[in-house]
C-alpha cells in the first residue's frame, strides 16, 4: 500500500516541469529524496540555478502536485538551491603540463552526444579567433571519426622536421588531426594506450610554436575514452555544444559532470542548429526549437556563450573544406562565431590568475 502511494507521488512529481522546459523534474534528477511516513510525505529537491524564483516555483508546484495525490495527508517539500558552478580563478588544470609549454590556453570543444556540431564549432571558432589576430591551433582529437581533414580540405600526411611534425596551416590556423596519421582504409581498433600514445604525439611532438589558443575537438560522448583525453590534455577550459531541444539538457549535464570530475572549468554552453531562416521568405523557423541551450546553461549554472543558426551553407562549407566563416566574408554566421570567439576569450580570461611579473 505504502509502495503504491510512493509510486503515485513519483508519478505526480513526473508531471512537474522546470519553468520553460518540457522535461519533468524527476528526469532532470532534481528530486534528491522522497520519504513517506503513512500519509505524510517529505520531499527534497536539489538544483543549481541562477534563478531562485524558478526553483521556488518548482518547489511550490511539487508541493501542490503531491498534496493532490489521494492518500497524502501532509506534505513538505524542501528546496536546496546550490550556488551555480563556482567560477574560481583556475587557469590551467593540467595533468600533463609539459606537453604544451608554449600554448597559453587549451580549450576543448565537447558534447554529451554525437552529431551536434562540435567539429563545425571547433573549426569556425578557431578561424574566428585567428581573424581576431590571435595565434591559433586546432587539434582534432576525435578518435572515432576525425573531421578536420574534410573540414579544411587537407588530405596529405604532415611533414616532419627531424623529430617533430609540422602542423598544416590554413585560414590562419595551425591544424593537426588524428585523421592525418590514421590510415582511412584500415579500420583500427583504438585501444586506450594506443589512443593516448597517438594523442601525446599530436600534442607534444608537433611544432605548434607559440599559440594563444589551441582548440581541441573531442570525440562525442562522456565515456572512459573522453574522460582519459580530458585528463591527458592540459585543458584551460571546455566549451559544451548542444542542440536546442530540451532532451539535450541531459547530455549537456553529462558533459559538465565529466569536466567537473577532472576539474576543468566549463567556459559555457553553445546552442548549435538554432533557428533556420528561410532564404525565400526570410521567416525564421525553429526546427529543433530554440532557447534550450540558454535554459540548459541557466539550469546547470554555467554561462551561455551564444547560438549558431541552422543553415545548409554550413554543411556545404564543412564538406568543401571551407568553414562557413571563410566562405562568407560577413553576415550572420561570421557574427555568431565572432561573438562566440569573444565569449570564449572572456570566459578564459576571467578564469586566469594574474601572472606575476618579475622586473
Ligand atoms: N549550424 C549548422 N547548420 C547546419 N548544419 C550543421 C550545423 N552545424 C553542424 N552541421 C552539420 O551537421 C553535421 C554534424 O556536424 P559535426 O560533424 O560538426 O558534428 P560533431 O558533433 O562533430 O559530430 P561527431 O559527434 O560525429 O564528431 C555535419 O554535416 C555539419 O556540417
Ligand atoms: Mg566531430
Amino acid at each position: 500500500m505504502a509502495a503504491d502511494l510512493e509510486g503515485k507521488v513519483w508519478d505526480a512529481l513526473r508531471a512537474v516541469r522546470y519553468p520553460g522546459m518540457s522535461r519533468d523534474i524527476v528526469s532532470f534528477g532534481f528530486v534528491r529524496a522522497l520519504e513517506l511516513d503513512g500519509g505524510t510525505v517529505t520531499c527534497t529537491l536539489e538544483m543549481s540555478t541562477h534563478n531562485p524564483d524558478n526553483a521556488e516555483q518548482v518547489r511550490a508546484a511539487s508541493e501542490d502536485a503531491i498534496r493532490d495525490v489521494e492518500g497524502v495527508t501532509a506534505v513538505e517539500v524542501r528546496l536546496h538551491v546550490q550556488a551555480p558552478q563556482k567560477r574560481d580563478p583556475a587557469p590551467k588544470v593540467s595533468q600533463s603540463p609539459d606537453l604544451l609549454p608554449n600554448v597559453h590556453s587549451v580549450v576543448a570543444v565537447a558534447s554529451g552526444k554525437g552529431g551536434v556540431g562540435k567539429s563545425t564549432v571547433s573549426a569556425n571558432l578557431a578561424v574566428s579567433l585567428a581573424r581576431q589576430g590571435l595565434r591559433v591551433g586546432l587539434l582534432d582529437a576525435d578518435i572515432y571519426g576525425p573531421s578536420m581533414p574534410t573540414m579544411f580540405g587537407i588530405h596529405e600526411r604532415p611533414q616532419t622536421d627531424g623529430q617533430v611534425a609540422i602542423p598544416f596551416e590554413k585560414y590562419g590556423v595551425k591544424i593537426m588531426s588524428l585523421g592525418f596519421v590514421l590510415d582511412v582504409d584500415t579500420p583500427v581498433i583504438w585501444r586506450g594506450p594506443m589512443v593516448m600514445k597517438a594523442l601525446e604525439q599530436l600534442l607534444g611532438e608537433v611544432a605548434w610554436g607559440e599559440l594563444d589558443f589551441l582548440i581541441v575537438d573531442l570525440p562525442p560522448g562522456t565515456g572512459d575514452a573522453q574522460l582519459t583525453l580530458t585528463q591527458r590534455v592540459p585543458l584551460s577550459a571546455a566549451v559544451i555544444v548542444t542542440t536546442p531541444q530540451d532532451v539535450a539538457l541531459v547530455d549537456a549535464r553529462k558533459g559538465l559532470a565529466m569536466f567537473q570530475k577532472v576539474k576543468v572549468p566549463v567556459a559555457g554552453i553553445v546552442e548549435n542548429m538554432s533557428g533556420f531562416t528561410c532564404p525565400c521568405c526570410g521567416e525564421t523557423i525553429d526546427i529543433f526549437k530554440r532557447g534550450g541551450g540558454q535554459r540548459t546553461a541557466e539550469v546547470l549554472g554555467t554561462p551561455f556563450l551564444g547560438a549558431i543558426p541552422l543553415d545548409p551553407a554550413i554543411v556545404e562549407g564543412g564538406d568543401a573544406g571551407e568553414p562557413i566563416v571563410v566562405r562568407e566574408d560577413a553576415g550572420a554566421h561570421v557574427e555568431a562565431f565572432g561573438s562566440l570567439a569573444n565569449a570564449v576569450r572572456t570566459a578564459v580570461a576571467e578564469r586566469e590568475t594574474p601572472k606575476l611579473t618579475i622586473a
